[in-house]
């Protein structure tokens, strides 16, 4: 199966009360892993790709050409979105033409009116090619690519009228931040969900931030309307520990151990382990 949109995954995790995970990938190892564990765990995924890590990988034409090509040659059968994560405008046109599957475009920053036109205008240029597209309202807090956000509660209002310009998913700051969470966290506002989850009329919501999120809370806002759930720091920190951990016990200066197919083969296990185990806290499992 090439890649798809990610409206029917989402649409049917929405009704099935689970949620998809969005695995953010940063090189050829991290997309392998995350497509074999999609795989494993019989799921639909979704890769995340963020305009820094598309820059690092060289460009998104280079991504779109890796993923495709990956999901043919490991013969991956369940679903595959390959989407922009944190858009800028200029960015998802590119990606809309570069072969993206599915397109987040993230005017949270700009003043609400002028989100709400440009998201207007690439809602349509995504529908036109039947791509999924997620908007955002209300920055996500934490720092991501060099983006600092203040960490929002989003407007149930406003939410609403973006919700009602036909997007797929929208993504709403609830207090979730991205990268680790500080000590004083005081956890996500149910309240607020609640009220989008109302406000939107059953639009799968995303949840940001998907790392160090208590599992009870995880649960919560599942079953409030969270259809999508993001990782990106949780997959560098299993990756980074096992590497530490090869290289600390010595093995990178035993035999061949400097390879790079050794070396970064403990991290690229962990980062198989960890989206496996995500994908059955989600829900997801078993529902490719
Ligand atoms: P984390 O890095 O906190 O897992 O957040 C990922 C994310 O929300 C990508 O959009």
């Amino acid at each position: 199966m090439g890649l798809v949109s990610a409206k029917e995954m989402l649409v049917k995790a929405h009704e099935g009360h689970y949620a998809v995970g969005q695995f953010n990938i940063n090189n050829l190892e991290w997309t392998k892993e995350v497509l074999l564990a999609a795989q494993e765990s019989n799921s639909p995924v979704i890769l995340g790709v963020s305009e820094g890590a598309a820059k690092y990988m060289t460009g998104f034409k280079t991504v779109v050409g890796m993923v495709s090509a990956m999901v043919d040659s490991l013969n991956i059968t369940v679903p595959v979105a390959l989407h922009l994560d944190h858009g800028s405008y200029e960015g998802a046109k590119a990606c809309i033409e570069a072969g993206f599957s599915s397109i987040m475009f993230d005017g949270s920053h700009y003043p609400f009116e002028e989100n709400l036109a440009k998201s207007k205008e690439i809602i349509e240029l995504c529908h036109a090619k039947n791509l999924s597209i997620e908007c955002e309202v209300g920055s996500i807090g934490g720092e991501e690519d060099g983006i600092i956000g203040a960490g929002e509660v989003a407007d149930a209002n406003e939410c609403k009228i973006i919700a009602e310009l036909g997007v797929d998913m929208l993504a709403a700051g609830i207090g979730n931040i991205h990268g680790k969470y500080p000590e004083n966290w005081t956890g996500l506002n149910f309240e607020a969900l609640a009220a989008i989850e109302i406000a939107t009329n059953g639009k799968p919501l995303v949840l940001h931030g998907g790392t160090g999120i208590p599992a009870d809370q995880i649960a919560k806002a599942i079953s409030l309307g969270v259809s999508k759930i993001n990782v990106n720091t949780d997959l560098q920190l299993v990756f980074a520990a096992a590497t530490r951990e090869y290289v600390e016990a010595g093995k990178d200066l035993s035999g061949k151990g400097f390879d790079p197919r050794k070396l970064l083969a403990p991290g690229a296990s962990a980062i198989r382990a960890k989206v496996n185990a995500m994908m059955a806290e989600f829900g997801s499992a078993n529902k490719a």
